[in-house]
């Protein structure tokens, strides 16, 4: 049905693209969502109003704001047989193996239903990605824990509707804390987009080839869930409790600096950010106030992340090689005192980057290009005739 289209994303041979959605300065470690600096958003917008300034480009007014949460609201419900997805999967698989699973899924209910070039469809669908996640990534973690799956309310925001679908059980009826959810929020918004990421380039890759945005998206989570991008926050807090204690930090930082080591400090250094990466530093703000809430501010973990940063930060190997925490230091530490256990902190970066990946991909469809197709410097053997066996 998709007539055959052209997508050149302008890979030059350093395999770049433009873009008019995320600006990142790695130099002066600054990141702007059309324009707007991440800091401003995470005090003052909300994760659902930086959805819409991603994916249309400018902040939306209070009617237009008002028409779009409806529309979202209105489409967190899975299709019933979409359940069934799930008990495939055995109780101990990796949230992420569910998650990329069950949004590839996506394909198979609403996919024939979306002509990708026909700007409406393009837009149901991406309502229909941005809506669902949450009860896509919350099943995934009520399916892992053996308890039943808690159904969306629309008198929620979003928010506050995905933590009460994560951990509200029929028994009783979680109480949304407006700190924590606004905390969460606060993370969705960090994590919704950052250029040209990996796991963006292969949405966009994707996309490129006339894909379904279901199956893009998917794509996209499975490449987020390596420990080199966004695997790493739960690498980064299996890392720190690994540490222990403050005390053990000499050693983890000698083994991050031997060559002949392949430990890497999770959750710092970055391709990109030279300088600090801003979202680390409103995480750690925001871990400081989550756990002072919860009462656990003298979390140990929380202490060998701070001591560990500042020695890392003073040791020459880390200077000289422009080594800063990334958005994935803190992030964990704030969502295990949530209550998550580390295998949903990589899920929730994929439910938070979704509207990064579909406004990419929206961006891309709309400039209608070609097929991408980054090429390769060859380095194997030159042109040579065939040998048969016995003169090898
Ligand atoms: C994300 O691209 C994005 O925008 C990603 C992301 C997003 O929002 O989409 O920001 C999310 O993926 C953040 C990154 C999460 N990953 C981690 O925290 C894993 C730990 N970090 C590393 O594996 C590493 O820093 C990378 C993968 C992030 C970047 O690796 P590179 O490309 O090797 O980084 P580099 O070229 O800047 O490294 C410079 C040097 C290298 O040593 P030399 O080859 O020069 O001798 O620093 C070393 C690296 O080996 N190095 C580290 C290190 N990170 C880089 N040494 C110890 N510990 C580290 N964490």
């Amino acid at each position: 049905k998709a007539d055959v289209f052209t997508f050149d994303p302008g890979y030059t041979s350093t395999g770049s693209c433009e873009s008019k959605i995320t600006f990142i300065d790695g130099e002066k470690g600054e990141l702007l969502y059309r324009g707007y600096p991440i800091e401003q958003l995470a005090e003052k917008s909300h994760y659902l109003e930086v959805c819409y300034l991603l994916l249309y480009g400018e902040l939306p007014t209070k009617a237009q704001m008002d028409d779009f949460e409806t529309r979202v609201t209105k489409h967190t419900m899975l299709h019933e047989q979409m359940r069934n997805f799930y008990s495939g999967f055995r109780r101990d698989a990796h949230p992420m193996a569910v998650v990329c699973g069950v949004v590839g899924a996506m394909s198979a209910f609403y996919h024939d239903s979306t002509d990708i070039n026909d700007p409406w469809q393009r837009e149901v669908a991406t309502i229909r990605l941005i809506a669902k996640l949450p009860t896509i990534v919350a099943w995934a973690f009520k399916y892992a824990a053996g308890q039943p799956f808690v159904y969306p309310r629309n008198d929620l925001n979003y928010a506050e509707n995905f933590l009460h679908m994560c951990f509200s059980v029929p028994a009783e009826e979680y109480k949304v804390d407006p700190i924590l959810a606004k905390a969460m929020d606060r993370i969705f918004t960090l994590h919704a987009d950052h250029e040209q990421n990996a796991s963006t380039s292969t949405v966009r890759l994707a996309g490129s080839s006339g894909a379904n945005p279901f199956a893009c998206i998917a794509a996209g989570v499975a490449c987020l869930w390596g420990p080199a991008h966004g695997g790493a926050n739960q690498a980064c807090l299996e890392m720190l409790r690994e540490i222990g204690t403050v005390d053990q930090i000499p050693t983890y930082i000698k083994k991050a600096k031997d060559k002949n080591d392949p430990f890497r400090l999770m959750g710092f250094g970055h391709r990109v950010y030279k300088n600090f990466d801003p979202r680390a530093k409103v995480m750690k703000e925001s871990a400081d106030e989550v756990l002072g809430l919860l009462g656990i501010e003298n979390n140990e973990t929380l202490a060998v992340a701070k001591e560990l940063e500042k020695i890392a930060l003073e040791d020459e190997y880390f200077v000289e090689k422009k080594l800063y925490p990334n958005v994935d230091f803190y992030s964990g530490i704030i969502l295990e005192a949530m209550g998550f256990p580390t295998s949903m902190f990589t899920p929730i970066f994929a439910l938070s980057r979704t509207v990064g990946w579909i406004s990419q991909w929206k961006e891309m469809m709309e400039e209608s290009s070609k097929i991408g197709r980054p090429r390769q410097l060859y380095t194997g053997a030159a042109f040579r005739d065939y040998v048969d066996v016995a003169g090898r």
